[in-house]
């Protein structure tokens, strides 16, 4: 009894998370996520388990410093999404931010990084928010 008392607040939990981590869409890499710069990769944004409507989409990468401090973002490519939007698909190429950023840099994230209009104000009250792929960058 008590194990599956156990069990049922876990699969609580972790539903709580999986809608947390869904609140600003999905983002996948499609195929190998090992990319090395010039190289084209594709990536797909998806908002269907959003909670807001993006305005905007944009492509960013983020890595960690040896220090454990997170790297400036670089900007792969930004976008508009129409209202009636879903799915976004792009190819990028891959910008040597070995060489830019420094070849410590570990840990590189993918982000689609949205902005959205929170409720309906005038003016609007324009939010942004994240999700994250990883990505290895050789
Ligand atoms: C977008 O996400 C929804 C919900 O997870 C899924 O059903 C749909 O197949 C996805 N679309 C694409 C193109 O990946």
């Amino acid at each position: 009894m008590r194990f599956f008392a156990l069990t049922s607040v876990l699969a609580v939990a972790s539903c709580a998370l999986a809608q947390e981590a869904a609140r600003y869409g999905a983002v996948t890499i499609n195929g190998d996520n090992t990319v090395s710069a010039g190289q084209t990769f594709s990536v797909t944004y998806n908002s269907t388990v959003a909670r807001y409507t993006p305005n905007t989409v944009d492509f960013l990468l983020q890595g960690t410093l040896p220090n454990g401090k997170r790297s400036a973002y670089v900007v792969l490519a930004r976008n508009d999404f129409s209202a009636d939007q879903e799915v976004l698909q792009q190819d990028l190429t891959m910008p040597d931010v070995t060489t830019a950023l420094g070849s410590d840099i570990t840990n590189w994230l993918l982000i689609s990084e949205i902005t959205y209009n929170y409720d309906d104000y005038t003016p609007p009250v324009v939010m942004s928010g994240g999700t994250t792929a990883p990505i290895n960058i050789v």
